[in-house]
Formats: structure tokens, C-alpha cells, sequence
């Protein structure tokens, strides 16, 4: 990553990855340009985790900082106090001298208007296109981090936190085996610990596996409890680097990269309960592209 410093630690570049999307309006679920909750405020979610000390650190439903993250990682470093929720997390920010940001954009508060108009369903919402956090798994040299940022659901009630600066929920990092993080509907990932969940699976099978396994596992699960099931989607990456992912939604995309640059988009989908993973075509790329510009990105 050009971006980086000579000798950039695996930490600095998940930070890295995580800032360039909170930094980019054109997503609408991450820091600036994020959609804002009922009252018009865009409050933010992150975390952070570091799997060779399982130090944490979040930040949950706090307005006005630029990067969620950079705070959430700091945190991570602290004996204490690693969880910071609204006032207190904007009031330590400050104190820090972390850079503020009001990250409301014009689209953002014109789709909030536009919203407004209609009556939000709470018991239902979803996520966009079925994912709305920018997660990013890191390993190197056996040494394995989780960074997380989302703004989380578009008109969610004032204060509402979902799974993303839940630790073991939206992210689990140990790099005695690898990490985990999730993307989806928070409240339905969190009754799961989804992220902890694949860590722990990842001790005895593939990344890929763990994910299918854990991911099928809880939707059963729900389905006997009658719940309705948002969309939930899933990555991990053991230690020796090898990956996997797998969604409830018919389309889910992430992106894998390895040493020295090569990036890949992927797609994972499930239909009629199987999950498959294929590599993203160049027509969907432009697609996609086309989509980020027209103001629909996520
Ligand atoms: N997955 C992010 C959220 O539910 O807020």
C-alpha cells in the first residue's frame, strides 16, 4: 500500500485500510458521507483488536470524530477503560487531540429528508445491500488484527450500538489462530457472537469452513426461535493467512489482498443454503463502480 511508511507494522495498515474508507464519502455506512439515525446525527461504531496481546478497544454511538478507529485502536493499548461510548469517547477524543469531523454530507442529509417522509419500521430495519461496516483482517508474520468502522443503520434509534464495537461479535482477533469479523444486521449477529464463534472453529478446520459452519449453525438457530433474520455476512483469516467468508444474502463482496499489492474482489453468495465464493467479473466491477458514483455505495 503506497500509503504506507517504510517498516509500517500489519497494524498500520489495517488502520490505513480502515481510515481511507471512513475518509470517503462515496460510502454511505462508514464515517463521512455515513447515514445518520432518526434524529439526523451520524453516530459511529469501531473496533479494534490485536490478537497477539487480545488487547480491545471501541468506540460506540459518538458523533464528530474523523477517524473512529485511530480512537478505538488507542483505547486498545489502555489497562483499562478500553470501551468509550458517546460523550465520554468524543470528550476522551478531544482530550487526545484526535481530528473531529462532522461527517453529515449533503447526500447523507438529503436521503435522511427523503426518509423522513416515511415511517421507519425499527422492528425490521436492514442492512444496505445487506452489509454496512468497512472490516479488515490483518496477518503477518503470525501476528493477527481486526479493525472495524460502520455509522450502522440509517435511521436507527439515537444511541443505538450494534454488533460492530461488540468484541467477539462484530471482530475477534487471537493469533493463535486467526480473526473473525462480521458485517450485517448487529442485533442478529450479536445473539451469535458470530466472530468469536469462527475464531474458536478456526482451531480445528478452515477459515472457510468455520465461517459456512458458524454462519448456518446460527441462522438454524434463529429460524427455531422465529426470529426475523436480518442479512448477515461474515470473513475470517487464520494465521497462516488462508480465508474465508460466507453470507446470508444472495451477494455479498469483499476484497482479498496478499503481500505486494495484488487485490482481489470476491463475491460470496448462499442460495438454498449454500454458500459459494467466486471471484467478482469485470462487468460487476464496473457495475459497482458505476453504482459508488451514482451515490448508492455502501
Ligand atoms: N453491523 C453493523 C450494525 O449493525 O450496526
Amino acid at each position: 500500500m503506497s500509503q504506507l511508511h517504510e517498516g509500517a507494522s500489519i497494524s498500520d495498515a489495517v488502520q490505513l485500510a480502515v481510515m481511507n474508507v471512513e475518509d470517503n464519502p462515496l460510502f454511505h455506512s462508514v464515517g463521512n458521507g455515513g447515514l445518520p439515525n432518526e434524529n439526523g446525527k451520524v453516530e459511529l461504531d469501531a473496533a479494534w483488536m490485536d490478537g497477539n496481546t487480545l488487547n480491545y478497544g471501541a468506540v460506540m454511538a459518538v458523533e464528530g470524530l474523523k477517524n473512529p478507529i485511530a480512537v478505538a485502536r488507542k483505547l486498545s493499548g489502555k489497562q483499562r477503560n478500553n470501551v468509550l461510548a458517546g460523550e465520554g469517547a468524543l470528550q476522551y477524543a478531544i482530550n487526545n487531540q484526535f481530528a473531529m469531523r462532522n461527517n453529515l454530507s449533503s447526500l447523507s442529509l438529503k436521503k435522511w429528508k427523503e426518509q423522513l417522509v416515511i415511517e421507519t419500521n425499527h422492528e425490521t430495519q436492514e442492512a444496505y445491500d445487506g452489509h454496512d461496516t468497512v472490516c479488515i483482517l490483518g496477518a503477518k508474520n503470525g501476528e493477527v488484527i481486526a479493525g472495524l468502522s460502520t455509522s450502522g443503520l440509517f435511521m436507527k434509534h439515537a444511541g443505538r450500538v450494534g454488533d460492530t464495537p461488540i468484541i467477539g461479535s462484530g471482530c475477534y482477533a487471537d493469533s493463535d489462530i486467526g480473526s473473525a469479523a462480521a458485517t450485517g444486521v448487529g442485533e442478529d449477529i450479536m445473539k451469535g457472537c458470530l466472530s468469536y464463534e469462527i475464531v474458536r472453529l478456526m482451531e480445528h478446520m478452515s477459515p472457510q469452513q468455520a465461517c459456512t459452519a458458524a454462519l448456518a449453525q446460527h441462522q438454524k438457530r434463529l429460524q427455531r426461535s422465529k426470529n426475523i433474520i436480518g442479512s448477515m455476512s461474515v470473513i475470517a483469516l487464520n494465521k497462516e493467512g488462508e480465508w474465508g467468508a460466507a453470507t446470508t444474502k444472495n451477494e455479498f463482496s469483499f476484497v482479498v489482498g496478499q503481500d505486494e499489492g495484488s487485490t482481489e474482489v470476491w463475491i460470496s453468495s448462499c442460495e438454498e443454503g449454500k454458500v459459494s465464493n467466486t471471484r467478482a467479473s469485470d462487468e460487476w466491477l464496473k457495475k459497482y463502480a458505476d453504482a459508488l458514483k451514482h451515490g448508492s455505495g455502501n
